[in-house]
Parts: structure tokens; sequence; C-alpha cells
């Protein structure tokens, strides 16, 4: 087996983050070895989410881990087919970012638990209840299965101003390579 490697990441504005990802219907070796590439990803950015459209893979895939403590135990967590079965009627408002949106962050308000059903990358099924920041995390990477990202929730006046920095942000990158 290779060693997991950085991918790199895709900044909106990308067509291919706003396109609504198709259910991953086989595990495959090359599967297991993405969402290993995923994690390494998501740790070296650092991040604690990351989806599969935003290293332009289109597939029901997302990666996520909350810890932040440096001293406490990791939790990554492989979700194939990440799905919300219930939310509480609860919100909660959290200072959300995006590796697709470096640098930016607003608050957007979600149900404060959500209940995911998820198949790990041995097929096994899993369902859990998540509340705080892996509330908040787990429904921030299954929108980016569905082509959606935090900013959609924010006016649209906001939007644009954001989606100009990146924009800008993109040209000065391509220019700086
Ligand atoms: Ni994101």
């Amino acid at each position: 087996m290779s060693m997991p490697m950085k991918r790199p990441i895709l900044i909106h504005p990308d067509p291919r983050l706003k396109k609504p990802a198709p259910p991953v219907t086989e595990i495959t070796d090359e599967l297991r070895a993405l969402s290993k590439d995923m994690l390494e990803t998501m740790y070296a950015a650092p991040g604690i989410g990351l989806a599969a459209p935003q290293i332009g893979v289109s597939a029901r895939l997302i990666v996520l881990d909350c810890i932040k403590d440096e001293d406490a135990t990791p939790r990554p967590l492989v979700m194939l087919n990440p799905e919300i079965r219930a939310v509480s009627d609860e919100r909660s408002v959290y200072e959300e970012g995006c590796l697709s949106i470096p640098d930016i962050y607003a608050e957007v308000e979600r149900p404060a638990e959500a209940t995911v059903r998820w198949t790990d990358a041995d097929g096994k099924e899993h369902e859990e209840t998540f509340d705080g920041l892996w509330a908040t995390c787990v429904q921030h990477e299954i929108d980016h299965l569905d082509g959606k990202l935090f900013i959609d929730y924010l006016t649209p006046m906001k939007r644009q101003i954001i989606t100009r920095k990146m924009v800008k942000l993109k040209k000065d990158r391509a220019r700086d390579d």
C-alpha cells in the first residue's frame, strides 16, 4: 500500500463544487486510498472536514475529525454515502470556514444535533447522533455532496463579496505559479 498523499483542494468558485455527487456503489482499494489521501489533506491543511468534491472527485465521501486538542486522541471518520436521518429543533450558531474558501469565516445557523447514517471504508454501517462542532461539521460536509457551500446560507450580497475575493485569490495564485 502506498503512502497517503496530499491532494490539491479546489477553490470556490468552481463548477465541480456546485455539482451534486453520486453515491458510492463499490468499496474498492482505490476508494480506500482516496479516503486516506483525504484525511492526509485535511489534517495538513489544517481542517476538520473535507468532502470528495473539494478535491475534484464526484462521489458521496467525506472525512472529518473535530478533535482539536493536540493532546486528545484523534477520531478520523470516513463516511461513505452519509445521510442525515434526523435533526434537532434546537439550533446553534458556529463561525464556519471551508478549505475551498480560505481565510473566510462567517456565522451559520444549523440544527444543533444531527443523526447521521453512513458506511465506513470497511463496508460497516453506522448511525450516530452528533452535537456541538461535530454536528455543524458533518452537516457542512454533507452539504458539499449536494453542491452546497456554507456561503450559500449568507445574504447574496455577502456571498458576492466573498466570491469576488476568491476570484482574486485564484488569479493571484495562478500568477505566482
Ligand atoms: Ni467546506
